[in-house]
């Protein structure tokens, strides 16, 4: 039974380039916690997708920085469903920054497998309304999933 004023709720994990040699471990930390991975897809992203995927933060002064990072190799997106999945998925990330994480969530997936605050080893969805944007970017619903589903990203 789904306790009191929880919601069943799906959300957009993404396993950024440094952390995917560790992508057993985080799959397994999101399935521990009670969240099921309903999706996963490997992909490297181009330097377009990447900036489209990040476009609310392209003013900002880390953004190339972010851009370079994030095609410097491939990527896992993950759909992950389950009681305030995203909520639930950005407190089990921790903070940002991989030494803040490290010093107040030891045992948060960025203090985990992360570095600092570029090498991050992970991405959730901050709302519910990007967590439907961030889906449809990865498991786009026009897609299907036969032959007609043409690669929008390089497949690893
Ligand atoms: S903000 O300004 O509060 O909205 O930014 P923040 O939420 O801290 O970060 C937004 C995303 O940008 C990433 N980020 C960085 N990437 C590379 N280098 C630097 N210096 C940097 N600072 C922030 C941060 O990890 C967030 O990415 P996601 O994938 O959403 O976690």
């Amino acid at each position: 039974a789904r306790r009191v004023g929880s919601k069943k709720e799906k959300t957009l994990a993404m396993i950024k380039p440094d952390a995917v040699p560790k992508m057993g471990s985080i799959m397994e930390s999101i399935t521990e916690t009670g969240f099921t991975i309903t999706r996963a897809k490997m992909v490297l992203l181009s330097r377009a997708e990447a900036m489209d995927f990040y476009s609310e933060h392209q003013a900002k002064s880390f953004f190339n920085d972010l851009i370079n990072f994030m095609t410097s190799g491939p990527i896992v997106a993950m759909e992950v469903i389950g009681d305030n999945a995203v909520s639930g998925w950005r407190k089990l990330l921790g903070p940002t920054n991989c030494s803040v994480a490290r010093s107040e969530t030891p045992q948060s997936i960025r203090a985990r497998f992360g570095t600092d605050g570029t090498k991050n080893a992970a991405h959730g969805s901050d709302s519910i309304a990007s967590a439907a944007r961030e889906l449809e970017f990865f498991f786009p619903s026009s897609g299907g999933r036969g032959p007609k589903n043409t690669a929008q990203f390089t497949q690893c």
